[in-house]
């Protein structure tokens, strides 16, 4: 059974703002985690990084300026990143949009953006904004994990200048790229499995077993549009087409829902208890010929690998969608950016 909350009460406060930057591949659920993130008064958005994923990187980049300036944060900069995987010379095809262009989109349906990239790298970007705040940002990852491990080989000390690393990534009794794996750890394995042995302080996963509790129904996106906003407009748009997506290649088993994966990163970064975590150990398969790309979670102690990682095994959906929906209610009108 789902906490139940008491909407009166708002359960984070402005008095403890998180700083945090988004690494993504824009992407429909990238977009819904960038506009929660850009709005949401207890989080600061320093910035996004961009990497090849879903789409190729500079498509990603174009798609995150235009979900900012739609929502009027236009001045949150943008850092593009890796354009390939770190080892493998081309990305494994298919990617998302042709795997199920359903889900995915080239490009997002808001008006293509004024501004333009930052110019330097991410993984650049990354190493001296942390390295000049060490512990005091978080790095919220919702694609492939590509620019983190090129920052932590051009910056060894990168990993402990993360105050905590959440990632949208894995899977334990799901899968949805091969039947051992998830797309963003499977894009870029040898990425992962470095992130998993760089030594970060604190790093939280959120599988896939955890986002398909969160799913988000019709009546929800039309709940969205209601509110009048550039946000809750673009939010209802993107998830109505990743539900006609999912109904049509991979019905989740609920009529009418998707799950809105890397935004369930950032709302447990406001609200912790939006996910129910173990720590455990998780190692990154590279090598197997029928398992690449699988997050091996040993959450029946297995092995003596210690743990390093907290697995979200389940998350609130209730408080997921009472949270998109008080936060899509703020920011600009729709046209009026
Ligand atoms: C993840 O892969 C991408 O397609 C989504 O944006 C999400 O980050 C889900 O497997
Ligand atoms: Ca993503």
């Amino acid at each position: 059974m789902e906490k139940q909350r008491d909407r009166a009460q708002p359960f984070w406060s402005t008095a403890m703002v998180h700083k945090l930057i988004l690494d993504v591949d824009t992407g429909t659920d990238d977009a819904v985690a960038i506009m929660l993130a850009a709005l949401h008064p207890a989080l600061d958005l320093v910035a996004v990084t961009t990497v090849n994923g879903n789409i190729e990187v500079e498509k990603c980049t174009d798609n995150t300026l235009r979900t900012l300036e739609w929502i009027g944060r236009g001045d949150i900069p943008v850092y593009e990143g890796l354009a390939t995987p770190i080892v493998r010379p081309d990305f494994p095809t298919p990617r998302a949009t042709k795997r199920d262009p359903k889900v995915h989109m080239a490009v997002l349906p808001v008006p293509a953006p004024k501004g333009r990239k930052q110019d330097k790298p991410a993984p650049i970007f990354l190493s001296e904004i942390f390295a000049s705040n060490p512990n005091q940002i978080t790095l919220v990852a919702v694609g492939p994990l590509s620019n983190l491990a090129a920052t932590i080989a051009v910056d060894p000390a990168f990993p402990s200048n993360v105050s905590h690393l959440i990632i949208m990534g894995g899977a334990i009794n799901k899968s949805n790229i091969t039947p051992s794996a998830e797309f963003n750890i499977w894009a870029d394995p040898e990425a992962a499995a470095q992130v998993f042995r760089a030594g970060f302080k604190k790093i939280t996963l959120v599988p896939l077993d955890a986002t398909h509790e969160a799913l988000v129904s019709s009546d929800q996106c039309d709940h969205l549009r209601n509110l009048g906003t550039a946000a809750g407009e673009a939010a209802a748009d993107i998830i109505m087409h990743r539900i006609k997506g999912y109904e049509a290649n991979q019905p989740t088993g609920t009529p009418l829902t998707a799950p809105v994966h890397d935004a369930v990163c950032v709302a447990a970064l406001v609200d912790e208890s939006i996910v129910d975590t173990r720590f455990v150990n998780v190692v990154i398969e590279t090598a197997g010929e029928y398992t690449i790309g699988r997050t091996v979670v040993d959450h029946e102690k297995r092995t003596t690998r210690p743990a390093n990682c907290h697995v979200a095994f389940h998350a609130n959906r209730s408080a997921f969608i009472n949270m998109l929906t008080e936060i899509f209610a703020r920011g600009p009108k729709p046209g009026t950016r």
